[in-house]
């Protein structure tokens, strides 16, 4: 029976916190070192099955709720390779650059203010080797490509390092497209890379990963007002999709630290393990990317013509996933053993329910599961047939899968017994709870669990 949950935040547990997150993930299928048989590519990751899953069910909800749910918004999906005029326009070219310094005997590369960061200050000595360190210089972070055959010929292009350039690029073919009136907004979700000189701590600073991110276009005199709907928008979803809004923090960036572009931002941090770092940002861009992709806009009613501003939340999908695990994450003592578990929403788990026969070598058992099975894969899609290992071990796995429900065929459905005929055992993940459920019942018992 449930005994004591632990708390996670005390000292003792948030020490090995991602290291339990990353074996979790390696030995359950969500997440791979990237190229591993090969030994690995720094910066890449691979989702396997159920992290596929539930990183799908998260965009699903951001695009449902900024997207699918609005009138106001319009979905894009642009190309990654862009022409390097982009890159130019945006700013990227000149200034999408980190502060390196390069160690001259193994040559192992730093971010400079990392380095600041973790107080050593003008650091001179290399902290992996001991040599000394050469001059910080200016690293541009974009992935650059050739386009065409022919070496000589070939024109540069990047792979985007920001999903939000393939929105504004689309501006005018949206706006002649549909007719939108301001205010309104274009979402993209997608791939990004960026050659980060540090990749670190598992999925948080990779080089290629994914974001969510919507440009909202506005008259210039509402940015505060609209500034302050998008923040509260963001918290919302956050916590619908059951990130711990107790380790989330919404930091002004003082305008000395402002990006390029931005008049205003807000970062939401979040209390990782390894310290209080973004999670995702709201900035005010005000005109700077329509007027420097020489854009504007033209009331069809008034014909006046004018540079709408820019809200820009922008989500990272990776960093979405880590909050999530991280939030759902629970450890308590289940029959005197302890137990790891994701106590993720069931819109979010990636598997809903698991389906077993009490015994996998009893075919009558078998064949009463897999109907159950088929039924229940059909109303709901994700459901998953699990007979492998005795039931004790299926428990524990799908609690670490975060399945909310494990649905059990045992010899009291196949039963003459009236109160126990047709019907199931449902273990409820949270507490253990067991309850029988007539078959015919179950998938309202199971629509009736889920919350929106
Ligand atoms: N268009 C604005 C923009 O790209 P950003 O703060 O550089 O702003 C937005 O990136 C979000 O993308 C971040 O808040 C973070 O969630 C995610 N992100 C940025 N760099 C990342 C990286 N190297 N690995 C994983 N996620 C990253």
């Amino acid at each position: 029976m449930l005994m004591s949950e632990k708390n996670l935040t005390t000292q003792e547990n948030t020490e090995n916190l991602m290291e339990k997150i990353v074996s979790l993930c390696k030995r359950r299928g969500f997440i791979f070192p990237g190229s591993e048989i090969y030994g690995g590519l720094a910066g890449a990751w691979d989702y396997g099955h159920f992290g596929a899953e539930l990183l799908n069910n998260i965009k699903s909800s951001w695009w449902k709720k900024f997207v699918s749910d609005r009138s106001d918004m319009y979905g894009v999906r642009a190309a990654i390779l862009m022409r390097s005029e982009v890159w130019e326009a945006s700013g990227h070219v000149a200034g999408f650059a980190d502060p390196m310094v390069e160690c001259s005997k193994c040559h192992h590369r730093f971010r400079t203010d990392q380095l600041d960061a973790e107080a050593t200050k003008n650091a001179t000595i290399c902290p992996d080797c001991g040599g000394a360190l050469g001059e910080s210089r200016q690293f541009n972070m974009m992935f650059a490509t050739k386009i065409g055959a022919a070496d000589d010929t070939a024109a540069t292009a990047y792979l985007r390092p920001e999903t939000a350039q393939g929105i504004f690029v689309n501006f005018k073919n949206t706006v002649d497209a549909y007719h939108p009136k301001l205010p309104f907004g274009m979402a993209q979700i997608g791939k990004a890379f960026r050659n980060e000189i540090t990749p670190r701590d598992f999925i948080f600073r990779s080089r290629e990963f994914e974001q969510m991110e919507i440009e909202y276009y506005i008259r210039p005199e509402t940015w505060t007002e609209q500034f302050e709907y998008w923040k509260d928008e963001m918290a919302e979803w956050m916590e619908s999709v059951g990130i711990d809004m107790s380790k989330v923090h919404a930091i002004d960036i003082p305008e000395e630290d402002l990006a390029h572009y931005s008049k205003r931002t807000v970062d939401f941090e979040f209390e990782y393990p390894f310290g209080q770092k973004e999670l995702f940002g709201l900035a005010y861009r005000g005109s700077f990317d329509l007027d420097n992709h020489h854009l504007d806009y033209q009331d069809e009613e008034t014909k006046e013509r004018i540079v709408p501003h820019v809200i820009e939340p922008s989500f990272g999908v990776d960093r979405a996933f880590l909050a999530v695990m991280l939030s759902a994450y629970t450890e308590d003592e289940m029959n005197g053993e302890v137990r790891q578990y994701l106590k993720l929403a069931p819109h979010i788990a990636p598997t809903l329910a698991a389906v077993s026969p009490l015994l996998r070598n009893k075919p009558e058992l078998v064949e009463k599961a897999k109907e159950v099975f088929g039924m229940m894969k059909r109303e709901f899609g994700r459901i998953t047939y699990d007979d492998n290992g005795n039931i004790g071990k299926r428990y524990r796995r799908q609690d670490e899968i975060g399945t909310p429900f494990c649905i059990v065929i045992d010899f009291d459905t196949l039963g003459e017994n009236p109160a126990e005929k047709n019907t199931v055992t449902v273990r409820h993940r949270d507490t253990g709870n067991q309850v029988r459920v007539q078959i015919s019942e179950l998938i309202n018992y199971i629509k009736g669990k889920i919350e929106k």
